[in-house]
């Protein structure tokens, strides 16, 4: 396997994009869906915040990474011949999904800088804020933060299926060809 993608094949930097940003996107809406129930003073609270604001960054670098990786590279073509609207539509949340893994972070970025303190990654670097901004400003952010999230599960749900029919309808390789 090479490592760009060829004509019919996903390279393994694609592949390895692919499951380590989906890990941390899924991980991150289930972490943020549990911490933001835990009150204040719960001994949790603190540490799953840090954990869910240096992760996410992660997922932002690594989400950056994906969506220039996708703009460099061909699409395979797909392994069997599909009506033009399944092309359409699988485009269509493609391109969703890469926007969503840029936009998700970013916003939660500006939620935890809005007040200019900056993001602590794993002790060992400290993102500075970049821009400091109103409480409205903040509270949009939260907002978006939090729709896209959620949102994202919605359409993770028809990616999803649509990998497991092509699997199990169609037994075509699209699944097979995204893992190693
Ligand atoms: C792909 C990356 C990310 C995903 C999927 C994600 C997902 C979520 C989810 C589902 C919530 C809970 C929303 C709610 O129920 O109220 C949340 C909250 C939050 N996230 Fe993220 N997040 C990501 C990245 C980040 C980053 C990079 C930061 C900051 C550096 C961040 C900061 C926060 C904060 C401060 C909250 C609490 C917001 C509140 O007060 O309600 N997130 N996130
Ligand atoms: C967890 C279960 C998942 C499965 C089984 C899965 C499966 C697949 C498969 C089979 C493809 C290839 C489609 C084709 O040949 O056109 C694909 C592509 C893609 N998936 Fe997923 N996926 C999953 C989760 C995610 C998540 C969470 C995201 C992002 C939030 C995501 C984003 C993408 C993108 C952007 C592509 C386009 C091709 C590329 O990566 O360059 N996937 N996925």
């Amino acid at each position: 396997m090479g490592w760009k993608n060829s004509a019919n094949q996903f390279g393994w930097v694609t592949r390895l994009l692919h499951w380590l940003v989906a890990a941390h996107i899924l991980g991150l809406i289930w972490l943020g869906w549990y911490m933001v129930d835990l009150s204040y003073y719960d001994p949790n609270y603190h540490g799953s915040l840090e954990y869910h604001k240096a992760f996410g960054v992660l997922a932002l670098f690594l989400g950056g990474l994906k969506v220039v990786w996708y703009l460099l590279n061909r699409q395979p073509a797909p392994p069997a011949p599909l009506p033009p609207w399944q092309l359409w539509a699988a485009g269509a949340v493609h391109y969703l999904l890469l926007a969503l893994m840029v936009v998700i972070p970013a916003s939660g970025y500006l939620i935890s800088t809005s007040a200019g303190d900056g993001i602590n990654l794993f002790d060992l670097f400290e993102l500075p804020a970049l821009f400091t901004i109103s409480d409205d400003a903040r509270d949009l952010s939260t907002l978006i933060h939090e729709w896209l999230a959620y949102g994202t599960l919605g359409l993770v749900a028809l990616h999803v299926a649509a990998a497991l029919k092509h699997q199990f309808v169609d037994r075509d390789s699209t699944l097979k060809r995204m893992l190693w």
